[in-house]
C-alpha cells in the first residue's frame, strides 16, 4: 500500500519519480507527489490528488534541471483524499514520503507540541514534524533519535532541505529495495521501480539506514556502523512488468499462468518426484506432524482452502485454514509439532507477517510460499518456497492463486510421499496430473472469447451467486472474489447443499447462478441443487467437465472443462472464473487493473 521512490544521479530525477510512481501506482492511487532539489538546491513540492497522470500533467510545464528527489503515490490510511495529505509531507527542513502506519502519532503528537502546527490529517507529517525536532544539521543523528520513538509500519524515504543532493531511508515491515547503478541510485518500494536501471538490488534490512548519492549507497547499523547490504539479481525482465500488447496487466497475467506454473513446478521434480533440495527444505519438515495450520489473506487463502481439502483427506492429520488477520488475535493451538504454512504474493501483508511471527514464538516450523524474492515473510520464515510468477502488477491476484496452488500441491505430494501416505509409482502420478493441467488451462485461455459472451448475462446485474460442493465450494469463493473486487457485483460463494438454509431466498428470476460441479463423487448432488436454484428463475452458468452428462433444462448455459482428474480442477476452472470477472469489468467499463478502494501489497492492518 503506497509507492515510495527517491531517485539521485545524473538523470532528469522528475522524469525517473513519475516513471517510477506509474510502475508503482498499482500500489496505490488514491493521490500522487513528487519533492525535488531545484537547481539553485531549492525544495520543490508538486502533489495532487488522483492518479500519477494527474502529477504527469502537473509537471509538464516545469523545466528546471533537478538531480535529486522522492515521489509517492498513496492509498489513503489517515486522512482523506486531498491534497494536504498527499505526499511528500514538509516540516521545517525535512520532506518525506512515508508507507504504513504510524501507530502512536496521537502521542507523539501530545508529546511534540505539535497541535495546531501541522497542515495535514497524516501520521506521516507528525513523524516529519518529530525527525524535524530531532534534527541539528546531521542527518544520520536525527533519523537514528527518532527510531526508537515510532510504534507501527513504515518505510520512510527523507530529504534534509540543507542537504541537496542525498536521500535518506529507513523501514519497519514496509518493504524497500535499492540499488546502485550507473545511472545513480534508486529507492523504491519494490524492484519494478529499479528494473529500468538495473538487474542487480538489494533489500533494505529493518533497522538499518541507507544514505544515497549519485555516486553510492551507504548502510548503517543503528549505532552508526557501516554494514555491507546483501547484493540480489533479478530473475525477470522489464518485459514481465509491462503490458505488452494486452490492454490490461489482469489479462496478461491470466495468459501468463501456463508458462508461470511450468516455471514454479518444473524445476522441483526429480525422477518424476517432487524434490525440494535446491530450495533447501528438508524433508523432516514434513514428519511427526500434529497438525498443518495454513495461514493467509484473500486469494492466498482460498489457495490455501484447495489445498485443506486435498491434504487432510492424504495426510489423515487436521489442516486448519485460517485468515491471518483472526488468526493473529486468536490464541492459535499450535506447538513444535505444528507446521504452519504462510501464503503471500507479496510476501508483505502485514497480517500474514504478523501471523507467521505468532507462529514462530509459538515453536511451530514455518513455511512460506512467496512470489516476492527477499520479502520479510520469505525472509522471516524457517523455509521459503518460492513461486515463479514474476512480479503481478495487477490489483486482482491471478496468476500468483495458480502458482501458490501448484506449489501446495507439490507440498502436498512431497509430504504424502515421505509420510508413505502415496506410493512413489502414486507419488509420480499425482505429479503427472499436476503437470495435465497446464494444457488444461491453456484450453480455457482459448476459450476466452466463449467465457467473455457469457459475461453479457452478468453484467447488468445487481447480484451474482457463485454456488459448488466440497473442492467446487472452495473454488466458488474465489470466483465470487475477483467478480466483486473489479466488477463491484455483488457476489456470494455459497456451499451448494446449504443455499435451502437460508440464501435460496435470494435467488428470483434471472439472478446468476454460476455453478461449479467438477467432482464427479458429488456430482449428482450438485446437479440436484443447480436444479433448486432453476426452478426459482435463477439464470445458470454451469462449469463442469467435458465428459459430465447434465440433462436439458439444468443450465443455461454450460462452459466445459478439459476430462482432469477431480483433485486438480481447481486450475481449469480458476481461469475461467478470472475471465469472467475481468470480462464483466471491461465490459462495465471499469478501471480492472485498478479497482476503486484496493491496493496491492497490504502493508497495513
Ligand atoms: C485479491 C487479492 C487479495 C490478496 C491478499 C493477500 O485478488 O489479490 O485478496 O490475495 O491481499 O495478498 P498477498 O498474497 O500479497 O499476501
Amino acid at each position: 500500500m503506497c509507492g515510495i521512490i527517491g531517485y539521485t544521479g545524473p538523470l532528469a530525477a522528475r522524469k525517473v519519480l513519475i516513471e517510477g510512481l506509474s510502475q508503482l501506482e498499482y500500489r496505490g492511487y488514491d493521490s500522487a507527489g513528487i519533492a525535488y532539489f531545484g537547481s539553485d538546491s531549492s525544495m520543490k513540492i508538486v502533489k495532487t490528488i488522483g492518479k500519477v497522470a494527474n502529477l504527469k500533467e502537473l509537471c509538464k510545464d516545469k523545466n528546471d534541471v533537478s538531480h535529486c528527489g522522492i515521489g509517492h503515490t498513496r492509498w489513503a490510511t489517515h486522512g482523506g483524499v486531498t491534497t494536504e495529505n498527499a505526499h511528500p509531507h514538509e516540516f521545517g527542513n525535512v520532506v518525506l514520503i512515508h508507507n504504513g502506519i504510524i501507530e502512536n502519532y496521537h502521542q507523539l503528537t501530545i508529546d511534540f507540541h505539535l497541535e495546531g502546527k501541522l497542515v495535514s490529517q497524516t501520521d506521516s507529517e507528525v513523524a516529519a514534524a518529530v525527525l524535524d525536532s530531532m534534527y541539528h544539521g546531521n542527518p544520520m543523528e536525527a533519523i537514528r533519535s527518532l527510531v526508537p520513538l515510532l510504534e507501527g509500519s513504515y518505510a520512510f524515504c527523507i530529504m534534509f532541505k540543507d542537504h541537496p543532493g542525498e536521500i535518506y531511508a529507513v523501514r519497519n515491515v514496509s518493504p524497500l529495495v535499492a540499488a546502485y547503478t550507473h545511472s545513480g541510485s534508486l529507492i523504491a518500494s519494490d524492484l519494478t521501480a529499479l528494473i529500468p536501471y538495473t538487474r542487480s538490488y538489494f533489500v533494505l534490512p529493518e533497522e538499518r539506514i541507507v544514505k544515497l548519492t549519485a555516486y553510492k549507497i551507504c548502510m548503517y547499523d543503528m549505532e552508526g556502523n557501516s554494514r555491507e547490504p546483501e547484493i540480489m539479481e533479478v530473475n525477470w525482465n522489464m518485459d514481465a512488468a509491462m503490458k505488452n500488447g494486452f490492454p490490461h496487466f489482469m489479462l496478461k497475467e491470466i495468459y501468463e499462468q501456463p508458462e508461470a506454473l511450468k516455471n514454479t513446478i518444473l524445476p522441483r521434480i526429480s525422477r518424476g518426484l517432487p524434490d525440494f533440495e535446491a530450495d533447501q527444505i528438508p524433508d523432516a519438515i514434513w514428519q511427526d506432524l500434529s497438525q498443518i495450520r495454513i495461514v493467509a489473506c484473500g486469494t492466498a487463502m482460498h489457495a490455501g482452502m484447495v489445498a485443506k481439502a486435498i491434504m487432510e483427506p492424504l495426510m489423515k492429520i487436521p489442516v486448519i485454514v485460517s485468515i491471518a488477520s483472526e488468526f493473529r488475535y486468536e490464541d492459535p493451538l499450535i506447538d513444535n509439532k505444528t507446521l504452519v504454512i504462510i501464503i503471500s504474493q507479496s510476501g508483505e501483508t502485514i497480517d500474514t507477517l504478523a501471523a507467521l511471527r505468532l507462529a514462530k514464538s509459538r515453536g511451530a516450523k514455518t513455511l512460506a510460499i512467496v512470489n516476492v524474492k527477499g520479502s520479510t515473510i520469505a525472509r522471516e520464515s524457517d523455509y521459503v518456497l518460492y513461486t515463479h510468477a514474476g512480479p503481478e502488477i495487477a490489483v486482482a491476484s491471478t496468476k500468483a492463486y495458480s502458482v501458490q496452488l501448484a506449489a501446495l500441491y507439490l507440498v502436498c505430494c512431497r509430504m504424502a510421499y515421505i509420510n508413505k501416505a502415496l506410493t512413489e509409482e502414486e507419488s509420480i502420478n499425482f505429479i503427472s496430473q499436476l503437470l495435465d493441467v497446464i494444457p488444461a488451462m491453456e484450453a480455457m485461455i482459448h476459450q476466452a472469447d466463449t467465457i467473455k459472451a457469457v459475461v453479457n448475462h452478468l453484467v447488468n446485474q445487481p447480484d451474482a451467486f457463485f454456488i459448488g460442493r466440497g473442492l467446487d465450494y472452495t473454488f466458488s469463493l474465489e470466483g465470487a472474489l475477483k467478480l466483486k473486487e473489479i466488477s463491484y457485483i455483488h457476489a456470494e460463494a455459497y456451499a451448494a447443499g446449504e443455499l435451502k438454509h437460508g440464501t435460496i431466498a435470494l435467488i428470483a428470476e434471472n439472478v446468476p447462478v454460476i455453478a461449479i460441479a467438477t467432482q464427479d463423487k458429488i456430482f449428482g448432488k450438485t446437479i440436484s441443487n443447480i436444479r433448486e436454484v432453476k426452478a426459482r428463475g435463477a439464470f445458470v452458468i454451469l462449469l463442469a467437465k467435458e465428459n459430465a452428462t447434465v440433462d436439458q433444462g439444468v443450465a443455461d448455459i454450460q462452459i466445459r472443462i478439459p476430462n482432469i482428474n477431480d483433485h486438480f480442477t481447481v486450475f481449469p476452472i480458476a481461469v475461467v472464473l478470472q475471465l469472467i470477472a475481468y470480462y464483466a469489468s471491461l465490459l462495465k467499463g471499469l478501471d480492472v487493473d485498478q479497482p476503486r478502494n484496493l491496493a496491492k501489497s497490504v502493508t497495513v492492518e
